[in-house]
């Protein structure tokens, strides 16, 4: 049973509560009830973060390579992923990490500079191979199964000169990278993801331009990026559907990012507003994957804001008939990354934002309270009820579907040995985890912590720290030294239970 079996199932029945304010939380009980049987803990991790040989073997410039080296100033202390933790060269010690908290996967990602240099083409780097087969033979001599992503943000920067995520070229690409990929470490993966966070790679990276590859084109840009991300998605597990699962039994999804967004009132407008918000949020993407097309608000809230903006036509392109049945259906499960929490109000007698942004076109605004703890990243506050929330929304929202947690952790700055914060934050938003399973009957059926050791945080750089295994960046032998949340971790694994007992 579990994510690489057939779904796992809890009966238990409860209502979605209705929106709460902070008291409520204050006097929270942790869970004693138990992770059931087939539940199957792992730990994440990506290639830019973690791999470091960043020119060597023959690996191609990925877009985050170039934009760190090109503009510096980006990451908070100056840092880049030239090294990172160096697992491209200490992979066994990574592994030995896994084993002695005894996950029963490891998440991690390919660079795809690494396989194909030139990011397509008939040119496949044989060192970039051979690095991720010994991987592969390491985890499972270790025991360890593999969820593996194709694509976390590391675009090859050959094909960003040509327009990267908004050229459609793309969509074919990104299939022929994934056939590679597919053929070449099939035998090894027990469970493929090809996308990661298709919300960083458009907003970020195509719309605020915050992140590699810096391209600002707020409203416009980022639009163009999801339909391309979606349709090389689609094609890339309908390949996989077709040609390899029926020999590898292997599955296949795409990970999607999402806050929880909590009515700030009771009012309705303020509900509205932040059902809105998850629309554009984690509907963006995973409406046209699980339902088929852009969910109705994002084609109505754009299409009347880009008419009043001036545009001539909708700033969101539309999928033809034809598409949204391609990108219909193309999951095997639903694979959520989470972290934090947004209060949600509605605002009142806006005819249309001026701004034009997708961040503006769900017309609501968003914060988070002050009182609410805060990680080492800006953003990132610590509000385990938001996870229990969204989990029952995503129920709610796309029927008894099995999902899986794909990411969660929480940062540091200093990366302490003595990481009690870690330890509580991994107590807390499991305990709303689990009771959202129990009482709300949704069926996750895996966890994966983000991340077994310390990385390059992107544009935090080294300043954030969220492994259960500390790295010192400036030691060249990057030791990888445990914290006590990875011996915590290691017991929720062994005893099924987050508390000393469980019922
Ligand atoms: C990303 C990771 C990142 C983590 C913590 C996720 O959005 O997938 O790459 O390290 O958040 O910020």
């Amino acid at each position: 049973m579990g994510i690489f079996s057939t779904s796992l199932v809890l009966l238990a029945v409860a209502a979605l509560s209705a929106a709460d304010g902070d008291d409520e939380f204050a006097n929270y009980t942790i869970t004693d009830r138990k992770f059931p049987d087939g539940f199957t803990f792992g730990v994440a991790t990506a290639a830019y973060q973690i791999e470091g040989a960043w020119n060597i073997d023959g690996k191609g410039e990925q877009v985050w390579d170039t934009f760190i080296h090109e503009r510096p100033e980006r990451v908070d202390d100056l840092s880049t992923g030239d090294v990172a933790s160096d697992s491209y060269h200490r992979y066994e010690d990574d592994v030995r990490c896994m084993k002695e908290v005894g996950v029963d996967y490891y998440r991690f990602s390919i660079a795809w500079s690494r396989i194909i240099p030139d990011g397509s083409g008939d040119k496949v780097s044989n060192e970039g191979i051979e690095y991720y087969t010994k991987l592969f033979k390491e985890l499972k001599a270790n025991g360890i199964k593999t969820m593996v992503t194709l694509y976390h943000w590391d675009l090859p920067t050959a094909l960003e000169k040509q327009g990267g995520w908004l050229n459609p070229k793309i969509v074919e690409w990104f299939q022929q990278y994934a056939l590679t990929c597919y053929t070449l470490f099939g035998e090894y993966v027990d469970v493929w993801v090809t996308i990661n966070e298709p919300k960083q790679i458009c907003h970020t990276g195509y719309g605020n331009g915050a992140y590699a590859p810096g391209v600002v084109s707020p409203g416009v840009g980022e639009y163009m990026c999801a339909r391309h991300v979606l349709l090389a998605h689609a094609g890339a597990w309908r390949m996989f559907d077709e040609q390899f699962r029926p020999r590898l039994g292997s599955r296949n999804t795409i990970v999607i990012d999402s806050d929880w967004y909590e009515p700030a009132t009771e009012s309705e407008a303020d509900r509205r507003a932040a059902e809105d918000k998850l629309q554009f949020v984690h509907g963006m993407y995973a409406h046209p994957v699980f339902k088929g097309d852009w969910p109705q608000v994002m084609t109505d809230n754009v299409a009347t804001f880009s008419r009043l903006q001036g545009f001539k036509g909708s700033r969101l392109p539309a999928f033809t008939r034809q598409e949204v049945d391609f990108v219909r259906g193309t999951y095997d499960f639903l694979a959520l990354n989470h972290y934090t929490t947004y209060m949600v109000s509605a605002i009142e007698g806006q005819e249309y934002p001026t701004e034009v942004s997708w961040d503006t076109d769900s017309g609501v605004n968003s914060y988070q309270k002050d009182t609410w703890q805060t990680a080492a990243i800006g953003w990132f506050k610590i509000v385990p009820w938001g996870f229990g929330k969204i989990l029952r929304w995503l129920k709610a929202t796309y029927g008894d579907i099995e999902i899986v947690i794909t990411e969660n952790g929480v940062s540091d700055r200093t990366g302490t040995l003595r990481d009690q914060h870690r330890i509580d934050y991994f107590k807390a938003y499991m305990s709303h985890m689990l009771d959202a399973m129990y009482d709300g009957g949704v069926n996750v059926t895996a966890y994966t912590a983000w991340s077994i050791i310390d990385n390059f945080e992107w544009t935090q750089g080294f300043n954030a720290k969220l492994g259960m295994y500390y790295v010192n960046m400036s030691d060249p032998l990057r030791p990888r030294i445990a914290k006590d949340s990875s011996k915590y971790f290691s017991s929720i694994i062994s005893t099924r239970c987050l508390l000393d007992s469980c019922q």
